[in-house]
């Protein structure tokens, strides 16, 4: 599906999206149709219980007096809320509207409404990227659809004054749906298709983006002496891998950010065996480490004047003769020695080797990982909330911000003592599993073991988030790239300022 942009007016061909203010004021497009079509769009209002409210929709079929072949009017609520987000919303209903429709042209009308938060340029930026997020499919294996059944829209067009502006703000957000849409792909793709090797070539691939990646095979792993890692992998007849993309887009002095991210490509619990029913969902357990290769993505293609490492950590758990045993000890490249009590928790043992790589390789200013953790967390805060666990307040802090700006968000869990003392092992340092209560918070402690000290850090579990049973506004049921923007708002906001290497560049160039 295409992306157009072009001045406000009534489109000749397909289905046309215009907004409505609470209380039923008319935006200017809306009061265009209202007019052609000989007051239709405000009997249509009058007639039935929609009354400009946001989320609510009414379509009209064949307008008399019109070309298009359907309007739908959309509720964008009070001028004084209107947004980003709630262009992106927008967009989305207008999408859904249209999505089973034989018309292959759908226009958004973004106009010029008093007091709203943004300038129109922004919010018509918003509608593009939320058509376009709404818009994804993942039809790789689909062979025998009808087209009647397919998607029959080509291009959505986003009319409005200021062309120009909409066209540079979308540039940068295309990029980052860019990057989604490489995670979304990533998540749905099945395990017998995107195995350890088969990801890391994926990733090797965005080097035609500017990015550096290297990849650390088994035999380099065992000699910096990842046991955890490389334990989880062992029952596997695929690979483990170990993959290191670079983005230098910052000052060479600044050390940079790192992303870290669990890459269980399938995870079958191992031989503490998995129950049959729901195992197949386990074939996205690597959901940690698409988001860092999505990001990675949009970060290169939107040129960002930062650097970041990120850094996948990619296996497959499988119970067979050479898989590690419930009660086996490892040792991990940090030294530390781990009693793997049950080998279904084996994202900590991928993440902790990970982590000390990442630390000792990069001295990174923060590190984040990234993982679908624990089940627990799944049932702490469903669909709605990612798990947050970190050592610093300050980076709670920005993450909850950049959470809220991009609807990913995220709920802080505790951390202390009592609960590392829950992983305490009796033969080793530590075990990998702390029991049923306090699950994704236990999990959470083990990772803190593998950071050194005043390292800030921060976990998030998207065990709930990273795949959805439904369709929610922008997001497609299925495989939901949550996390992408997140973290690209937050690197954006908090690393991106004046005087790093590509702005100053950019100031020179002006002048
Ligand atoms: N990958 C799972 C967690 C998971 C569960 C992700 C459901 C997405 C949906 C993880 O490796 C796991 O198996 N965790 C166990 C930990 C337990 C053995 C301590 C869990 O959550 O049950
Ligand atoms: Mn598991
Ligand atoms: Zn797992």
């Amino acid at each position: 599906m295409k992306i157009a942009f072009a001045k406000s007016g009534l489109p000749k061909v397909g289905s046309l999206a215009v907004g409505v203010l609470d209380g039923g004021i008319l935006s200017p497009t809306a009061q265009m149709v209202d007019d052609a079509s000989g007051g239709t769009l405000a009997r249509a209002i009058s007639a039935s219980r929609f009354s400009g409210k946001a989320g609510q929709t009414l379509e009209i079929i064949a307008p008399t007096g019109m070309d298009v072949d359907r309007v739908i009017a959309i509720g964008l609520g009070k001028a004084e809320d209107i947004d980003g987000a709630c262009l992106e919303k927008f967009a989305a209903a207008a999408y859904a509207a249209v999505e089973k429709a034989p018309a292959t042209e759908l226009t958004l009308a973004v106009d010029v409404i008093a007091d709203t938060k943004e300038p129109v340029g922004i919010l018509a930026a918003h509608a593009a990227f939320g058509a376009k997020l709404r818009s994804y499919r993942f039809d790789t294996y689909r062979t025998q659809e009808k087209p009647e059944d397919k998607p029959a829209l080509k291009t959505v067009t986003v009319a409005t004054n200021e062309v120009n502006a909409a066209e540079a703000a979308f540039a940068q957000l295309d990029a980052v749906a860019e990057g989604i849409f490489l995670t979304r792909d990533l998540v749905a793709e099945p395990a017998n298709v995107l195995t350890p090797p088969a990801f890391m070539r994926k990733a090797k691939a965005l080097s035609k983006d500017g990015i550096d990646v290297e990849v650390l095979d088994e035999k380099a792993m065992e000699k910096l002496g990842m046991g955890a890692l490389l334990g989880v992998g062992q029952g596997s007849s695929q690979p483990s891998q170990l993959v290191i993309m670079r983005w230098n887009g910052g000052k060479k002095s600044d050390a940079p950010v790192a992303v870290v991210g669990k890459g269980v490509c399938f995870d079958s619990g191992g031989i503490s065996i998995k129950p049959a029913a729901g195992m197949e969902e386990m074939k996205g357990d690597m959901g940690g480490a698409a988001v860092v290769t999505g990001l990675m993505k949009a970060l290169a293609k939107r040129n960002a004047p930062v650097n970041v490492v990120g850094i996948l950590g990619l296996v497959e758990n499988m119970p067979s003769g050479t898989a590690q045993r419930p009660g086996d000890v490892v040792t991990s490249m940090s030294g530390q020695t781990i009693e793997v009590i049950n080998t279904d928790a084996e994202g900590r043992l991928v993440l902790a080797d990970a982590l000390t790589y990442t630390q000792k390789t990069f001295k990174p200013q923060v590190v984040i990982d990234l993982a679908t953790l624990t089940g627990a967390i799944l049932i702490a805060l469903g669909g709605e909330n990612a798990g947050l666990f970190t050592n610093n307040d300050d980076l709670s802090q920005a993450l909850t911000a950049a959470g809220g700006k991009t609807g990913e968000t995220v709920w802080r869990m505790p951390m202390g003592k009592a609960y590392d003392e829950m992983i305490k092992s009796d033969i080793a340092d530590m075990k990998n599993v702390g029991g049923r209560e306090a699950g994704s918070i236990t999990a959470a402690q083990f990772l803190q073991r593998f950071i050194q000290d005043d390292t800030p850090w921060a976990h998030i579990d998207i065990a709930g988030v990273s795949w959805g049973t439904k369709t929610k506004g922008t997001t497609p049921k299925g495989a939901s790239g949550w996390g992408v923007r997140l973290l690209n708002t937050w690197i954006a906001e908090t690393f991106e300022t004046e005087g790093n290497a590509k702005s100053d560049k950019k100031k020179a160039a002006k002048k």
